[in-house]
């Protein structure tokens, strides 16, 4: 059987910055606030007539380039996003056209848990010897859905984009995953309109039910408890401990929830990646953008082991366990 392995890793941010600053005057709240209970500093933004499609696009680019090839080598095309571009046709589709691709494409929703999601599906059509090489984006324009009245969620998201390359190896990149939902938790993170459940008109407008609600509280304590299980049962699916990673990476929700679940998982801290001072919550790229930084800012070697966890609406939540084949200076894995 194929095994697949990441050969090639991109991000994007846009480039506009939302500062706490510029939060204290546009809400009732301080950067001390937000610092102190969430960990985030700044977050980017999308540009004005910039959409999900854009940044992904950008991200996959240089997942292309970092892989060493052309779009003509891909067999599937996976977006994850939870805010594409329009609910008809999938963002993917939109983001198959401009890289020139001709490859089948689709959209994944699992909010933040999406893009481990696209994983296991690139994984799993790769071991099935179906495809040889697979283009996974998560990719997120929260800042789109979010009401920037709202204290409780405007301070915490941000926008953009990682892509990784997953391609057939002999060797095992991707050891095991573990996802899971409980969609019994649906209502305690939503985009109430917009769908077909409550169709956008005046006075869904005006109650502003196109944004984001959450109820903050329930979604971290939900958060420190799944994290530290989809890691276990993704390190056992592929014979491993937390003692033998190089790197957890958690998705960038909240610092407060990277420390908590850190010390559940007996992790020392300087092992648990973080960038979510810099970036906020930006949903399904969170994850992809945080290996992209690790491995661009030199932090990630070719035979280092890294767990990823993502947690997010729906409820949903997702783990993976990779073994790093690539080294910067080389573009085969
Ligand atoms: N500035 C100042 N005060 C605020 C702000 C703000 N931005 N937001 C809330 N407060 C106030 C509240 O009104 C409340 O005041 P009160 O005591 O007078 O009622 C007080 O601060 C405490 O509010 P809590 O909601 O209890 O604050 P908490 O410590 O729980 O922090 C937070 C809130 C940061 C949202 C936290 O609950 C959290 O991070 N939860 C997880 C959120 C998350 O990760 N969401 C993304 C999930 S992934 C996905 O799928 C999108």
């Amino acid at each position: 059987m194929p095994r697949a392995a990441i050969a090639g890793i991109g991000s994007y941010l846009p480039e506009d910055r939302l500062t706490n600053a510029d939060l204290e005057r546009m809400v009732d709240t301080s950067d001390e606030w937000i610092l102190t209970r969430t960990g985030i500093a700044e977050r980017r933004v999308v540009a004005a007539g910039e959409a999900t499609s854009d940044l992904a696009v950008r991200a996959a680019r240089a997942a292309l380039a970092d892989a060493g090839i052309d779009g003509a080598g891909i067999d599937l095309l996976i977006v994850a996003t939870s805010t594409p571009d329009t609910l008809i046709p999938a963002t993917a589709c939109r983001v198959q056209a401009e890289l020139g691709l001709t490859c089948p494409a689709f959209d994944v929703n699992a909010a933040c848990s999406g893009f481990v999601y696209a994983l296991q599906v690139g994984v799993t059509v790769i071991e099935s010897g179906r495809a040889r090489t697979v283009l996974v984006v998560g990719a997120d324009a929260m800042t789109r859905f979010i009401d920037f009245t709202d204290r409780g969620t405007c301070i915490l998201f941000g926008d953009g984009a990682g892509a990784v390359v997953l391609r057939a190896s002999e060797e095992a990149g991707v050891l095991g995953i573990a996802l899971g939902a409980d969609g019994t938790g649906a209502e305690m993170l939503k985009v109430p309109a917009g769908g077909s459940a409550l169709p956008l008109a005046q006075q869904v407008l005006d109650a502003r039910q196109q944004y984001l609600t959450m109820s903050g509280n329930e979604v971290f304590k939900f958060a420190v408890r799944v994290i530290p299980k989809a890691a276990r049962e993704a390190l056992k699916a592929s014979g491993a401990t937390a003692a033998d990673l190089t790197w957890l990476v958690p998705h960038q929700a909240n610092q407060r929830i990277i420390d908590t679940v850190a010390d559940r998982l007996h992790m020392p801290h300087e092992r648990v990646f973080s960038n979510v001072a810099a970036t906020g919550n930006t949903s399904a790229a969170s994850i992809p953008v945080a290996l992209d930084d690790l491995y661009t800012s030199g932090r990630l070697s070719a035979g280092d082991l890294v767990a990823v966890v993502g947690f997010g609406a729906g409820v949903t939540w997702g783990a993976a366990v990779v073994r790093w084949t690539k080294s910067r200076s080389s573009e085969e894995t």
